[in-house]
Parts: structure tokens; C-alpha cells; sequence
């Protein structure tokens, strides 16, 4: 389609930006949202029925490894992006513990290129902290932020005592997010605990503790600089309640669907594949992390899609890697317990896009209204299908998930204006654009 062909949505059930639902027609013209309305009477180049289903904001995944450069064999752009198509994500943020590491104005620049070339869904990128590099970090454009691993990595990216923080809080004011683990106490409960192959010792040795040493120092920072700080993948009770208590104006704080939907118990049925950091918690976690997102002290979901290898996986712990798959699932899984009476849609419209595109103050994105991005999704929440491994389209090719029944699904979804995933095909011409971030 050429950039200002226009696209009719006929008679969805339209999340408004209040919240509330309308059904209507919908008239984008390139990649614009032009008007919304009970009836829409013009001939379209495009025009999609779309009776029966729900039209909600495409959503933006903040937390995703692609793994590209230098890791393609788990994941790449292309293969990543077609499993956003397919599960509704309109946009990604990307994290940069890539080969080369997203360190510089370089490396960046060069995932930019790689991304406009073969990613179907729009794309932002952080630039990773490491102890040289805080000229990097202040200008690296266009960033959606800064990564600071304070544990759960090696090499260059982890910066994991306060001496080596303080620089980087005290310096700029863009974005800081921070992956928050106590590498020391990691350390030395990896000894402690050391010879012990379950899987499930992961979750004692990355202990509750490890996460909230790491977010009360990170909070301590940021209150000192009034720096920007988020928390990536928070998920712990102890680390919520800490929140709850006393929580900045400008901290923001997200879970991940599987912090939220599996435990420890999830070892006994997948073994490795439950392995990711910050580790699962407990049931109580679980609940106490629903209650504070539902509650506003947890402002948005990521997925973390951290794709590894069935082969990979299949290594004895602690050789497994961590991390798992999310962005196929990540809408159907919320949107079935918005169905289950846990929350409504518009709040999962809130947590998965609006939300997402206020803190890090992406334009024109996150509503539907006119003015803003035709980056949209139509699910189905009449029918119900389970998550079958032979569908998946990670090239990692499987998900925690596997088995589960879910609705929510989604049927179409635009980027752009453009349909980039219809009733299961994937239309791989498409190509999203880089995002843009006001401050
Ligand atoms: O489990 C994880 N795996 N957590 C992370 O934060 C990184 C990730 C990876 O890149 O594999």
C-alpha cells in the first residue's frame, strides 16, 4: 500500500481513550487514525468487517531481547517481529545485551539499520550502561533509555555497586531502567547452593531479598538526582510493598505476565524453561503483584521475551540459560483474565499500550482517537484455543505457556495503518518505523 491509501474497520467494538467502548467504523488514511465514529460513510481502499470483535490499541511490549546482532540462532528481528504481528504488538523496546553489546552511537545506529530492513512492527532500542561509557548514554539518539543491569549479567553491562551507579544517576536526565538484582548476594548464594541441579534453587538463589536490595538502592539514587527511573520486570511482594510506601512521582514500575500467571511450581512441569531473571516467586507474589497493578503502584506490563533454544534449555542447571518467550502470548494470556473477572480491558489496554507510550513519551501512540498512529489490534473474545507449540512463530519455537486455553486472540493487526497479521498469515512486506521519544 502506498503511504496515504486509507483503511475502513467497520463496526468493531472500539476502546475509546476514556475507557469506555463504542461500536463503530474507524477511517485511517496512511498511518494516521483520521475519524471515529457509530457510522463512517466513504469508500475505503481497504475496508475490514469487523463485526463481533474488539478493536483495542496495538500494544507496546518496553522489555524484549531480540537477539540480533550476533545471537540470530535464538531469535532475529524478522523472526521476532512476525511473532509481535501474530500476538498484537505494534511497537518493542529492545534491550542491548546483543553481540556487539548496544553500547554506543554505533551499535545503535547500526540495530536502527537492521530493524528498518527487516522488522514488520515499529522499533526503539536502549543503550546499555557500562562504567566507560557516560558520554554514550547522554547522547545516544534517538534511545527510549538507558539499561543498567545491576546484576544478573557479566561482562561489560553488569554495574553492580553503587560507586560505579552514581555517575550515571547523577548525569542527564533521560530514562534510567534498571534490571534490579543483588549480584553479590547472588554470588555468594550461587556458592552456597552450588551442586544443586533442580532448576527450582534458581528461585532460592535469586532470592526475593536479591531483588530488593537492588530496587531500594536504585530507588535511593533516583530520589537523590530526581532521575527518571524505571523498574524493569518487578516480582516480589517485599518489592511492591516498598512502592506501595513510597514511590516518586517520576518511578515507574512493570510486570511481566509470567511474575504475574506462573510460580515455582511451574519448575515441576517445565523444568528449565521456567528459568528466568528475576527468577519465578511464589504464590503470594503473584497475588501481591496482581493487587499493586490493579492498584496503580505497577504501571504497565513488558514480556521480557528472552528466547532460548529448545537445545539450549535442555542443558542441566545452572547451565540452562534464563529467559523465556512472551510476546505471541502476552495479550491473549491478560486479556482471558480480563475475561475471568480479574480486571477489565481497558485496563489492559492501559497497562499494554497507553501507559507504556505516557512514560516513555512515545507520540501519537497508546489510543485510538483521531490524530494519533493506526497501530491497532482486533481480538476475538468469544473464542477460546490453546497455545500449541507447532504454532508458535519465535524462532526459539516454544512458550511457557503451552497447553493453556486463551481468548483474546488476535485476528488483525495494523501497523501503520498497514495489515501486517490476518486470520494467521503474516503479511511480511510490511515494515514498521523507528519510534520516537519527546524527552
Ligand atoms: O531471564 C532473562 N533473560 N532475564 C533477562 O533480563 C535477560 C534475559 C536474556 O537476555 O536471556
Amino acid at each position: 500500500m502506498s503511504s496515504d491509501l486509507s483503511l475502513l474497520i467497520r463496526q468493531s467494538r472500539i476502546l475509546l481513550p476514556g475507557g469506555e467502548f463504542m461500536v463503530g467504523d474507524i477511517l485511517c488514511r496512511g498511518r494516521e487514525i483520521l475519524m471515529v465514529a457509530p457510522e463512517i460513510s466513504v469508500e475505503a481502499d481497504k475496508e475490514i468487517d469487523a463485526t463481533g470483535l474488539t478493536l483495542l490499541p496495538g500494544v507496546i511490549d518496553p522489555q524484549v531481547h531480540f537477539r540480533e546482532p550476533g545471537l540470530e540462532h535464538k531469535e532475529d528481528l524478522f523472526t521476532a517481529s512476525c511473532a509481535c504481528a501474530k500476538g498484537g504488538v505494534t511497537s518493542f523496546l529492545e534491550m542491548p545485551n546483543t553481540r556487539p553489546l548496544t553500547t554506543t552511537q554505533a551499535a545503535l545506529d547500526d540495530k536502527l539499520k537492521r530493524a528498518a530492513n527487516k522488522s514488520l512492527v515499529n522499533y526503539g532500542f536502549f543503550i546499555g550502561a557500562t562504567s566507560e561509557n557516560l558520554p554514550d548514554l547522554r547522547e545516544a539518539n534517538p534511545a527510549c533509555g538507558i539499561k543498567i543491569f545491576m546484576g544478573s549479567m557479566h561482562g561489560q553491562l553488569l554495574i553492580d555497586c553503587e560507586e560505579l551507579l552514581e555517575p550515571i544517576f547523577a548525569e542527564g536526565d533521560r530514562l534510567i531502567a534498571v534490571h534490579a538484582e543483588d549480584q553479590a548476594r547472588i554470588n555468594q548464594r550461587r556458592q552456597e547452593f552450588s551442586g544443586i541441579t533442580d532448576p527450582a534453587i534458581h528461585s532460592q538463589i535469586q532470592d526475593n531479598q536479591a531483588a530488593l536490595n537492588a530496587t531500594k538502592l536504585a530507588l535511593k539514587l533516583s530520589k537523590k538526582y530526581q532521575r527518571r527511573l524505571h523498574i524493569l520486570h518487578l516480582s516480589t511482594a517485599e518489592e511492591a510493598e516498598l512502592l506501595r510506601e513510597d514511590k516518586p512521582s517520576w518511578v515507574t514500575a512493570e510486570v511481566t505476565p509470567q511474575h504475574l500467571l506462573l510460580n515455582t511450581s511451574a519448575y515441576e512441569e517445565i523444568g528449565t524453561l521456567a528459568q528466568m531473571n528475576p527468577p519465578l516467586r511464589s504464590h503470594h507474589d503473584n497475588e501481591v503483584l496482581w493487587k499493586a497493578l490493579l492498584d496503580g503502584v505497577l504501571d504497565f506490563i513488558a514480556t521480557d521475551h528472552a528466547p532460548h533454544t529448545l537445545a539450549e534449555k535442555a542443558q542441566t542447571y545452572p547451565n540452562s540459560p534464563s529467559g523465556m518467550p512472551g510476546v505471541e502470548t502476552s495479550l491473549p494470556l491478560m486479556l482471558t483474565q480480563a475475561m475471568a473477572g480479574k480486571c477489565t480491558i481497558a485496563q489492559v489496554a492501559n497497562w499494554m499500550s497507553t501507559a507504556v507510550a505516557k512514560a516513555y513519551r512515545i507520540p501519537n501512540k497508546g489510543a485510538i482517537a483521531p490524530g494519533y498512529d493506526a497501530d491497532l489490534v482486533i481480538v476475538d473474545l468469544d473464542n477460546y484455543r490453546p497455545v500449541l507449540r507447532e504454532e508458535v512463530l519465535t524462532k526459539c519455537g516454544w512458550s511457557p505457556f503451552e497447553g493453556w486455553s486463551l481468548t483474546g486472540l488476535p485476528i488483525i493487526t495494523i501497523v501503520g495503518g498497514k495489515v501486517v497479521y490476518e486470520r494467521g498469515k503474516v503479511y511480511t512486506d510490511v515494515r514498521g518505523e523507528a519510534l520516537r521519544f519527546d524527552g
